[in-house]
């Protein structure tokens, strides 16, 4: 979708456009990807399969260790606050399996994890697209965790390899859904390079709820970030483990309140993220959730999220296990003033579909799922990016 800038808006907050587009209700859209979009995504997808496993050394050692735990907290805390025992559990974007062993302590009795990702150009097509969900089978089998060597997990799982912001994962997980609960962690904004995959986005998670479902996720506030670039000299800001630049088409810093998709910019983290990323204004989010049925919740910059639940004890008890602000012991250790300042540009949101759960509902087959996964047991959706 073209931009233009025009119209200027003084806040990072942007009205949802009108779409030009003609959409059905599901996100179709008659519309081609231009090649931009597909380079773009492939960078994305580049980006993340590139990166190479660490050692339990490698990790700890790692300059932004505290926010990698304090991140890990923030999502426990949205799994505990809203996954139930027995829920069938749609994982968007699931990189490496990360969260496996929190959904295991949720409970749950279903995994459906889907990722995209490439090798590098010398790789067969078939092998380009297994790096991070290969991980993640190998996690979910536990042969990852050297040092910890964990029980397996007690919920069958289901791995798909793909651009969960572009195919229909309607007619993919046909028989699986409805799903009670859909997480989308540090992702979501990936898909908003252009309107028809923001739509993609949320049709796809409101197709697979069931009514009353729960979509959690974490991505960047925009509102933290167009105040910095506000603030900053240039086009670019950060500190000693981040930066953000904008690109030149972006120096009047004004953004139109028609175009909110596709606000491009670099961001680099220390040990963890080196693409582009695309400006998700909060309020436009809202809206195009609700056109798909999905109701905000809550939403929470990182710091207001930290501030609330690090009253409640269980949580409290949660953050001292995981060390992100030291063991509450012996090690003192603590996220650094330039890790605090990162996890400021995130914010962490809640949406439920709109709807009362049908207890008539018939439960989405599972029969699909294994106890162990094997490569042949991952499932290849669109044609790649
Ligand atoms: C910051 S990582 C987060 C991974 C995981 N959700 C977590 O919290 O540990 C972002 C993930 O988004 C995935 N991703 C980016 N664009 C995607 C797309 N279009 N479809 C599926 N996955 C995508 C990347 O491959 C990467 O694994």
């Amino acid at each position: 979708m073209k931009r233009g800038y025009q119209e200027s808006s003084s806040s990072a907050s942007v009205e949802p456009p009108q779409s030009k587009l003609r959409y059905n209700p599901e996100g179709d859209a008659q519309f081609l990807e231009d090649e931009s979009t597909k380079i773009f995504a492939r960078k994305v997808a580049d980006h993340y399969s590139a990166r190479t496993n660490q050692t339990l050394e490698e990790r700890e050692a790692s300059p932004i260790i505290h926010l990698k735990k304090l991140n890990n907290w923030i999502k426990s805390v949205l799994i505990q606050l809203y996954a139930r025992r027995g829920d069938a559990v749609l994982d968007l974007a699931c990189g490496k399996g990360g969260d496996l062993i929190k959904w295991d302590k949720a409970k749950i009795a279903y995994y459906v994890g889907i990722d995209i990702a490439e090798g590098s150009v010398e790789l067969s097509i078939d092998l380009l697209f297994f790096f991070c969900i290969e991980d993640c089978r190998t996690r979910y089998n536990g042969d990852a965790d050297h040092h910890q060597r964990r029980k397996k997990f007690t919920f069958p799982a289901r791995l798909i390899c793909g651009d969960c912001f572009e195919v229909r994962l309607d007619k993919v997980l046909e028989d699986d859904a409805p799903f009670d609960i859909c997480s989308c962690q540090f992702a979501m904004h990936y898909s908003w390079s252009t309107e028809a995959r923001a739509r993609r986005a949320l049709a796809n998670v409101s197709a697979l709820l069931r009514p009353g479902g729960i979509f959690i996720g974490t991505m960047p506030d925009a509102n933290v970030i167009v105040k910095k670039l506000r603030e900053a000299e240039g086009l670019a800001f950060g500190n000693s483990v981040y930066w953000i630049r904008f690109d030149e088409e972006f120096s009047e810093k004004k953004f139109k309140s028609s175009s909110p998709f596709g606000i491009k910019y670099k961001f680099h983290l220390e040990d963890a993220v080196d693409c582009p990323e695309w400006i998700v204004p909060f309020n436009v989010f809202k809206s195009l959730a609700e056109e798909y049925g999905l109701e905000l919740v809550f939403v929470k910059n990182s710091h207001q999220f930290v501030d609330e639940y690090l009253k409640k004890p269980e949580f409290v008890e949660l953050m001292r296990r995981l060390g992100a602000l030291g063991d509450g012991n012996q090690d003192q250790s603590t996220l650094s003033p330039d890790e605090w300042e990162v996890a400021y540009l995130y914010l962490a949101f809640v949406l439920r579909k709109r709807g009362q759960p049908d207890q008539t509902q018939v439960k989405g087959r599972r029969d699909k799922g294994k106890m162990h996964v094997s490569k042949e047991d991952i499932m290849s959706v669109g044609g790649g990016v």
